[in-house]
């Protein structure tokens, strides 16, 4: 098979293979997550907006916010293809940054709009070029830290984009799953009548496969027009996961804190360990992403993977090609030894 994209990795492993491919955290999710199975019943339908007191929660840690302003949904990823199909419009354009998630393009397409992009500048937002490339766009889709770059983008320019979409009309959709994963500052909370900000619990509390994140807009007819939707389609999003994230809320601050310095640490040897290979990169500043430039990127994908039994992604399946993305979501030892074979691959040329 060819490697054509994530799908041929996703899920793949063996303890030959060292994967800088995956998105996921490798640390256990909070120890509260699991306590309450000892004790849990429910498996009933439950209400399509999500459960009453996960909305309560979020809202104690979202200032302003309501339980009334939040929907539990399947993962950030769900929240990002609802959102998306319910302010469609005919015609509509959604300005996404280069690089980008990779899933962007393709939710706007299913939503049946058009994806406009405009490149970043050392993995930073230029203002003037997204002033002049915002025009009559319906949403723009804004994620910092960013998957794939782990740039971090600077609070400035972040509150230029609030104050000028605000003006337009037009929505901004904030994709700040990495929001709890950053190294330089606190994160900045977009905020207006027509943002939404996505979020979820697969990785600040590392519980990737419950599928639990969510919307959160003061949009109160967005809010309603999804719950709508989601009547038609996923209806509520898994009972038990919404109350593990509901407990997982309920860790203490430490639970975070000690997950970033473990983030932090690792993106520390994979910096050094990259530059001394002589790789060009951006030192992520969130996240847990390296990016560095490849001549050939597919090449050097299929080759680590085939020759060296190392998983990394094509910097291309993010509108980056000529650079490969490596997650750090594995441990000290692995980094290691994934470095060094990465150090004969590059010796190999
Ligand atoms: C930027 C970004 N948004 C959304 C998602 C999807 O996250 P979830 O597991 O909550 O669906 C990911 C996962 O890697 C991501 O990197």
């Amino acid at each position: 098979m060819e490697i054509s994209g994530p799908a041929f990795f996703i899920g793949k492993g063996d303890d030959s293979l060292i994967s800088f491919g995956s998105g996921q955290p490798d640390m256990p999710p909070p120890v509260e997550a699991f306590d309450i199975l000892k004790t849990y019943t429910g498996f009933k339908y439950g209400p399509v907006q999500g459960e009453e007191p996960l909305r309560a929660a979020l809202a104690e840690k979202y200032a302003g916010s309501t339980a009334d302003d939040f929907v539990i949904t399947n993962g950030a990823s769900e929240a990002i293809d609802i959102v998306l199909r319910a302010i469609s419009k005919e015609g509509g354009t959604v300005l996404l940054p280069r690089p980008y998630y990779y899933s962007y393009p393709f939710n706007v397409r299913y939503a049946g709009m058009t994806p406009v992009y405009y490149d970043l500048v050392d993995g930073k937002i230029d203002f003037d070029i997204f002033a002049q490339v915002l025009d009559e766009a319906t949403a723009v889709v804004i994620n910092s830290p960013s998957n794939p770059t782990g740039t971090v983008q600077n609070v400035d320019t972040l509150k230029k984009i609030e104050a000028l979409c605000a003006e337009r009309g037009v929505w901004v959709i904030s994709d700040e799953v990495y929001k709890d994963i950053i190294y330089v500052r606190e994160n900045y909370l977009i905020q207006g009548p027509k943002v939404v900000t996505i979020n979820s619990f697969s990785k600040t509390y590392a519980m990737c496969g419950l599928r639990v994140g969510y919307v959160y807009t003061q949009n109160k007819e967005l809010v309603e027009k999804i719950v709508e939707m989601r009547t038609h389609t996923a209806m509520n999003t898994s009972i038990v996961g919404q109350m593990m994230a509901l407990a997982a809320l309920s860790s203490p601050a430490s639970y975070i804190a000690h997950n970033l310095e473990v983030w932090k640490a690792r993106r520390d040897m994979m910096v050094s360990g990259m530059r001394e290979l002589g790789l060009d990169l951006w030192e992520p500043e969130g996240a847990f992403y390296v990016l560095p430039k490849f001549e050939d990127s597919g090449r050097t994908v299929a080759e680590l993977y085939e020759k060296h039994r190392v998983i990394t992604y094509d910097g291309a399946w993010f509108g980056a090609p000529g650079r490969v993305r490596f997650s750090y979501a594995l441990d000290a030892s692995k980094i290691i030894e994934g470095l060094s074979r990465l150090k004969e691959f590059l010796t190999e040329k």
